[in-house]
């Protein structure tokens, strides 16, 4: 039985989901929210699909014993094996992936390119959810990235590891945006969305699209619907834990704005298999 006053729970194999944070805290301020990042394990996008799994059904877990009334499952690699996972959660489980899909296919556009990880890109899930879902005819291009969620992760706001992010972003995009010339493109891994800055001063004029205000939006509405907003009239508190480093976590969570930070633990992390 949920609780209106219960937190919502936010996963990410890293930092990534606090760009689904950022979007919660502005549509419902007064939730409680616990954050779980895999610091210990990213990048999953590199990581085979039994591997994704089980480290996913360790932080479903940490979520479960903690109650939360919601999950949102703030990673898109994650995302790709939900079929895998649902069972484990108790509460509604809203993913990343069906929010982009769903974000997408509202869009009056003919070509959408998708830039993610190497394991989402490699599951065509992104493609598919998107025809299936769009009312009109279009072309998906997808696009792997198999260093720039860790490049996010560990050297965003930094002098050189920004011109590191920068140079990977063009031998990324650059195909993409300037030969293919998609109308817009989907940020479909959570790191991306911390680096909407960098990608529209590369590509000036160019729609990205951040599955996180979908996701946002969804939970409001499953929690508006059902009756489980907090009903306190102050602001809700944001804790966070990672099995990665607790002090770049807690400079992270500063750099990309994040609110009302209460706690950043350490939480250990599931052995490597
Ligand atoms: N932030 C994650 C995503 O949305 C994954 C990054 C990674 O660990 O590779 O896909």
């Amino acid at each position: 039985m949920s609780h209106s006053t219960a937190p919502v729970g936010i996963i990410d194999s890293g930092i990534g989901g606090f760009s689904v944070v950022r979007q919660v805290q502005k549509l419902l301020p007064g939730e409680d929210l616990l954050y779980f990042g895999d610091g210990a394990h990213i990048p999953y996008g590199n990581h085979a699909e039994e591997a994704i799994t089980a480290m996913a059904r360790y932080m479903f877990r940490f979520m479960e014993d903690r109650g939360v009334k919601a999950l949102l499952v703030a990673c898109n690699t994650i995302s790709c094996v939900m079929d895998r996972l649902e069972e484990v959660a108790s509460c509604p489980v809203f993913n990343a992936v069906q929010a982009g899909a769903s974000a997408v296919a509202g869009l009056e556009v003919d070509k959408v390119g998708v830039i993610s990880t190497v394991f989402t890109h490699n599951s065509r899930i992104y493609p598919q959810k998107i025809l299936a879902q769009s009312p009109r005819k279009l072309v998906v291009l997808s696009c792997g990235c198999p260093d720039l969620a860790r490049l996010v992760e560990h050297n965003l706001g930094r002098g050189e590891g920004a011109a590191e992010i920068e140079s990977n972003l063009r031998l990324e995009l650059d195909h993409m945006v300037l030969e293919d010339r998609v109308d817009c493109c989907l940020l479909g891994c959570t790191h991306y969305p911390l680096v909407a800055g960098t990608i529209q001063k590369l590509y000036p004029g160019l729609p990205l699209i951040d599955p996180a205000e979908e996701m946002a939006r969804s939970l409001k509405n499953y929690l508006d619907r059902e009756g489980l907003g907090n009903p306190r009239t102050g602001a809700g508190a944001l804790t966070i834990y990672t099995t990665g480093g607790p002090e770049e976590y807690a400079l992270r969570a500063k750099q990309v704005g994040l609110e009302r930070v209460a706690g950043v633990e350490f939480y250990p992390p599931m052995e490597v298999l």
